[in-house]
């Protein structure tokens, strides 16, 4: 074996490693959440106390964490792994933002956000599942990332023989020095934020294998006090 592909293997083998320690990190922190707190009712019951319907609420919240984590690394296993099938057909890019933008309009309602739609072109060759994916996880990141009352502009465009869509906010903007890993499984740039927010780490590395099965690309461009663009590039 080459020296090359002896080098490739040795850094896929501690991918896979770190991969199974984050995947345990980020199962550990809820379980534990939703023992100890059971623990606490079941003690209380037994005592004779009332029960804390705050502590059922929290159990909860934290069980919704766990479903949503093994549903993003089901489906990021799906996609990267080839087993789903990815269906291409030319879609109506107007149709299909009007329908993600309304799927995300109480979210944005929420925070008294305006999600702003451009359309320069009309057809975009993808898969309409995995294209409404990528176009949520953007926009729902820059609803929960950015501050109330900001604008969020969704653009599409077609240049050369590319269609180019663009998800760009008013937000904090990213410093550079995380840009280049933002894409990662579990990368975030601030843990706590987006654990609140109800956020996995995985939205983006969706977004970026979704990007690479259609023979595209996702890359981000940010400006601190500026905002950030998504930009997401699609073969005609
Ligand atoms: N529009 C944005 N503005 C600022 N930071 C962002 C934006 N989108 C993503 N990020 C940062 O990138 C991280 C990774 O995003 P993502 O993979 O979608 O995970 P999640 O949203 O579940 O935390 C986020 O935790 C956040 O720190
Ligand atoms: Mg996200």
């Amino acid at each position: 074996m080459s020296q090359d592909v002896i080098e490739a293997l040795r850094r896929a083998e501690k991918m896979r490693i770190e991969f199974v320690a984050n995947v345990s990190h980020e199962l550990r922190t809820p379980m534990t959440s939703i023992k100890g707190y059971a623990e606490t009712l079941l003690q209380d019951f037994e005592e004779g106390r009332a029960i804390d319907p705050d502590f059922l609420k929290i159990i909860l919240k934290n069980s919704n964490r766990l479903i949503a984590l093994i549903n993003d690394l089901l489906d990021l296993s799906a996609i990267e792994s080839g087993a789903d099938q990815i269906n291409l057909c030319d879609l109506d890019i107007l149709e299909i933002s009007k329908h993600v933008v309304s799927n995300l309009h109480h979210h944005a309602k929420s925070k008294d956000m305006e999600i702003v739609l451009d359309c320069r072109t009309n057809l975009v060759k993808a898969d309409p599942k995995r294209l409404e994916q990528v176009m949520t996880n953007l926009i729902d990141n820059a609803i929960k990332y950015c501050p109330p009352k900001s604008v969020v502009n969704v653009e599409w465009s077609k240049v050369d023989d590319e269609v180019i869509l663009k998800v760009i906010d008013h937000g904090p903007g990213i410093p550079e020095k995380y840009l280049d890993r933002l894409f990662e499984r579990f990368y975030r740039v601030d843990k706590g934020r987006s654990r609140e927010t109800g956020g996995t780490g995985l939205g983006l590395a969706i977004v970026k294998h979704i990007m690479q099965r259609h023979g595209g690309t996702a890359f981000v461009e940010s400006k601190i006090g500026v905002g950030t663009a998504f930009i997401c590039k699609f073969p005609v």
